[in-house]
């Protein structure tokens, strides 16, 4: 049984706004409090696991034990096929240069990689995102998202972020940096993991 969400206010565990806006707006007619990491002035923990579920229970977790409220936190990434998975839970490392991240640098990377280990097109490769809900008293649940697709080169679109000029997910011919953000929004792999989320804390 999963445990539904019963308090008046909810700590989504990010320092991210966009990230932010999207729950606060997906639970609007919940009518519940959102408040972020930043206004709470908490602290960004170290990323130790290497899991995306790992990573997500340990800023859950450091939220609700350090504010007393039910915390939301994520990881995301890239996988790809091609590359038995990478980067993965490392995809935000790819592109670290020293002085900032640079997502140019990661993508070529990826596309460099493929070509070097003859990796066949379709490239496939997945967008991930889990959630995790965690309590103060140290119960949690895990919630899995994937947007489904394939990578191509050279990169399209002036949206976005991260590797979204290089992916198209299925069912469309435009890469996310080349649709609207609403309509990323709506088929995200964040989008799908929210959806689990609300239909099983809230439903
Ligand atoms: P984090 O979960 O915020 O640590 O994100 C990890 C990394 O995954 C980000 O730095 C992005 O490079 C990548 N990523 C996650 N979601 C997306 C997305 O929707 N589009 C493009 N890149 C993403």
């Amino acid at each position: 049984m999963i445990r539904k969400f019963s308090g008046q206010t909810l700590l989504v565990a990010t320092h991210n706004i966009g990230k932010l806006e999207e729950v606060a707006h997906l639970l609007e007619p919940f009518g519940i409090a959102v408040v972020g990491a930043k206004e709470m002035k908490l602290p960004e923990p170290r990323e130790t696991e290497n899991t995306f579920v790992g990573n997500a229970r340990i800023k859950a977790h450091a939220a609700a034990r350090s504010t007393g409220l039910p915390s939301l936190a994520d990881d995301s990434g890239i996988t790809i096929d091609g590359l038995n998975g990478a980067p993965g839970v490392y995809t935000a490392d790819w592109a670290e240069t020293g002085s900032g991240r640079d997502f140019e640098m990661a993508m070529s990377r990826a596309h460099d990689e493929l070509l070097k280990n003859g990796t066949e097109q379709p490239w496939l490769a997945q967008f991930r995102c889990t959630l995790v809900l965690a309590w103060p008293d140290g119960h949690d649940e895990i919630f899995d998202g994937i947007a489904q697709g394939h990578l191509i080169w050279p990169p399209r679109g002036l949206d976005g972020f991260g590797y979204d000029p290089m992916f198209i997910p299925d069912g469309y011919n435009v890469t996310f940096s080349e649709m609207d953000r609403w309509e990323k929004n709506k088929i995200s792999h964040r989008a799908n993991a929210v959806e689990k989320f609300v239909a099983g804390c809230f439903g």
